[in-house]
Parts: structure tokens; sequence; C-alpha cells
């Protein structure tokens, strides 16, 4: 049993601020309609893994809200370290100018970060960042006399955002349909989810050079002259937790380094500890000219976002007259910038890295014991980031048409769970999956929570279908 601390907000008008919800507020992502005969989700207050809505209602926090609340919920002292930092400077920008949280942050992310990963610009999210990634791509070689080298890749089904560039890296076609004709010059790869794949199902390493290989194809294809970077998360989390497979990254690295191709690294969701160390690539062993993150930086105490770049790239900014024309007037806010610091202080302090590792192998048992259930298909992922993918057969892996995805997924599952008191996400971007991302101060007890939610409502949902 817990106690509510005084200094929390408990008494709140459920009715009031559902209609308001429905009337005002434009969530995103979201069907609207979906809340025509149910109140608005709304969440007033977390502590630790646990979140409370309007109605004081608990729920362990299965996704640290969006991949993002890494410290965990209700950590003061991250609250505190927003609120001393309004009081010196609330805000000021970064555009030729500096301010001490922001020359703090930059200097500490540069030594975490691997290699000659030393420049770091700031963003306020990870759309920004990814945005970010390209553009300066794109200049480099343009200052370094490639100028035709603009073109990107990435994945097929991954997410990298939502600004028109990001979404034409973005690799799922129902994310972009309203919005084309995107940023030209996008072109996609298999992505590494072994369990579907076309070729080399019985290999992975084999099926990771395959997956590798298919990105020089890309390149040559369009003409290494043309392209500028490739995108590829350190896991790929739409369409479930895709792990690279072994040596799938110094492929890659080779293949880049042959056709002078940039190799970014969206860490948005994979660095600060996800999986266990800072930057999701020191797990895997590669150095990536780039790394764009956001997410757990401040354990969503506050936003920011960062693209944190190689010496060799930031070459030809750093001397000369040439500049980046880029910029966001909160990239970089002191605010959030000061809220990192102390989340990262944290990080150190507690060992929350070390905390992954130490327990990722029982979160994989624990979640691997689902298994038996015969609508799980295969459970994946590493370190503290995990896809639960559901199929119609075991034996022949067979998924779900549209219609029953959108009765399982949309119908059923999301909404049983958060009833039972787990929220977490079912997604159909890819085939259907579960995702799970907790806080990274969880451990066996909730680990065990999440298994025996899952269990029920899966062996409910496999009744229905
Ligand atoms: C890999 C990746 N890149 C980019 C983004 C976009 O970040 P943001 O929503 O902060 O713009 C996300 C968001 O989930 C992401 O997972």
């Amino acid at each position: 049993m817990t106690t509510t601390p005084a200094y929390v907000t408990t008494d709140f008008d459920a009715e009031g601020l559902n209609a308001k919800a429905r009337d005002h507020l434009w969530m995103h992502f979201t069907r609207i309609s979906s809340y025509a005969d149910s109140s608005v989700p709304t969440i007033v207050r977390g502590d630790g893994a646990y979140i409370y809505d309007v109605n004081g209602k608990r729920y362990l926090d299965g996704l640290a809200g969006l991949f993002v609340v890494q410290a965990g919920h209700g950590r003061r002292e991250l609250a505190e370290a927003a609120y001393r930092q309004a009081q010196d400077l609330a805000f000021f920008p970064l555009w030729s100018y500096a301010h001490p949280p922001a020359i703090e942050l930059a200097d500490r992310l540069a030594h975490y970060a691997p290699g000659d990963l030393n420049k770091v610009f700031f963003t306020t999210g990870g759309g920004e960042a990814v945005e970010t990634a390209w553009k300066l791509a794109k200049q480099y070689f343009k200052l370094v006399g490639k100028p035709l080298k603009h073109k990107v890749i990435s994945r097929s089904i991954a997410y990298h955002g939502t600004p028109q560039g990001a979404l034409s890296i973005t690799g799922i076609p129902a994310a972009k349909a309203m919005f084309e004709p995107l940023v030209p010059g996008a072109h996609k790869v298999p992505n590494t989810n072994f369990y579907r794949a076309p070729e080399h199902g019985d290999d992975l390493e084999a099926f990771g050079r395959w997956a590798a290989d298919a990105i020089e194809q890309a390149i040559v294809f369009e003409g290494p002259d043309t392209v500028a970077c490739v995108f590829l998360e350190p896991v790929q989390n739409s369409g479930g937790c895709f792990p690279p497979p072994p040596g799938y990254f110094q492929r890659v690295r080779d293949i880049c380094d042959r056709h002078d191709v940039l190799l970014v690294s969206d860490e948005v969701i994979c660095a600060f500890g996800r999986l266990g160390h800072m930057f999701g690539c020191d797990k895997f062993g590669y150095v990536p000219d780039m790394i764009t993150c956001a997410k757990g930086l401040t354990s969503g105490y506050s936003p920011i976002g960062a693209c944190i770049v190689s010496d060799r790239l930031a070459e030809p900014f750093w001397t000369g007259s040439d500049y980046f024309p880029h910029g966001y007037t909160f990239g970089g806010h002191p605010v959030s910038s000061a809220v990192a610091m102390a989340n990262l202080d944290l990080f150190e302090r507690e060992g929350l890295n070390q905390h992954v590792l130490d327990n990722e192998a029982a979160f994989r048992a624990t979640l691997e014991k689902l298994n038996d259930l015969p609508i799980v298909g295969d459970v994946r992922g590493d370190g503290f980031f995990y896809g639960i993918e559901m199929v119609k057969d075991k034996a022949t892996r067979e998924t779900f048409d549209d219609n029953e995805s959108e009765r399982l997924l949309r119908g059923f599952l999301s909404k049983a769970l958060f009833d039972a008191g787990l929220y977490c996400r079912a997604d159909d971007r890819g085939d259907p999956v579960i995702q799970l991302s907790p806080p990274l101060i969880v451990g066996p007890a909730e680990f065990d929570e999440m298994e025996q939610i899952l269990r029920s409502v899966l062996t409910e949902a496999w009744k229905r279908l």
C-alpha cells in the first residue's frame, strides 16, 4: 500500500475532464470516435513503475509512457532540477549563444558516445533529430564535393517520426499515404524480422548477411554517388522488436564505408539504458556516424532530443565559413538540458544500465513462459524492450486478416490489458504484436505481474477469436 505524497494533486473532476477532452483534445494517432461511448483514459500521476488514472485506479506502466520514463515516475529530484533551472534561466536559444546546461549536456553526451561522435546538435524530440541528421548528411556531402549524395535508405516497417523528411524515412506505408508526396529519395530495404525471414529462416547469421547485403544492393541500385545515409535502429521497434542478427551491423558498417555512405543509428528508443547501455550501438559493437536520440534522455521529465555527430562530419562546419542553416527555438532548452543532466546523474548513481543487464535474462525468461499459449507466435527483443507477436496458427505462423486484427487489437486487447491493470501497446503496423518497454527500475516482481496479466488477457483473446 503506497501513500500519496502531500504535494501530489489528487482531486480531479473526472467527468468534467472527460467532457473537455472529448470536445477539445486532439489525441495523437488516435481514432477519436473510439471514445464516443467510453471515457478517454486520463492518467493523473505516476509513482515508480505505476501510473494512476483519474478515478484512482493503478496500472503497471509496461511501456514507460512511450519508451520514455526510464527512471520511473514521480522522481522528485528531476522535478527539482527543472524548478531550479527555470528560476535561474528559464529560456535562452542556442542560436549563436549558449547556456551552461546545454554546454554541460553536450560535453557529457560526447563522452558517453562511441568513437569520434563528439558534436551535439540539440532538438526538442526524436523526429526533429532524424530530420536534422538527414539534412546534415545532405549538406555535408555538398560541402565535401559530392553534391549528388542525398538519398536515404531505411528498413521496411521502421518508424522514424512524423516531420515530412522523417516520415519519408519511415517504412510504414499506412502512416505515409495521406501525406504523399513526401520528401523524395527515401528507399526501403528488408528489416531483420527473423521470425518471418523470407530467406535463411533456419540460419540467423546467414539471414543477417542477407539483410545487410540488401542494403548494399539498394545503394548500388540507386547509385552510390546519390546515397547519403542509412538509418537503422539498433533494435527496430515498429513491427515488434527486431534485434539485429550477429554480425549484421559490422557488415552494414563495412558496406557504408565501402560506398562512403553515412550510418545513422536512430536510438530514439534504444539509447539511455533501454538495452542496458547508454547507446544501443554499444551493445552491438558498432560505431555509427551519427546517433539520433530523445525520449529517455530526460526520462520524460522535460522534452529534448539530440543528433550526435562525428568529428569527421562536423569538420567542414567547425572550420571555414560554412554553417548549418537549421535549428529549433526550443532545441536544447535550458530546463530540459538541466533535467537531462539530473537524469544522467541518477542513471549513474543508481546503476540503471547495470540493473538492466543484470535483469534482462530474467525478463526474457518470464516473457518466454507465454510461449505455451496458442496465440503467442514469437517473443523477441533485448534488454527491457520486447515484442510478443500473436498468430492465428502457431504451427504455420499464419497471421490475422485485417478484420481479425481490428477485432483483436482495437476491439479487445488494448482495452482488456488496460482494464486488467497493464498499460502497454497492442500494435499492428506490421504483424500484430504487444510491445513492452517498462521503466528501467522494474525487476522480477513486475516481470511476473506483466506475464500474469498478459497470460489471462491473451487466453481470453484466443477464446474470442
Ligand atoms: C526510432 C524512432 N525515431 C524517431 C521517433 C520520433 O520521435 P518523436 O516522437 O520524439 O518525434 C521515434 C518515436 O517513437 C522512434 O521510435
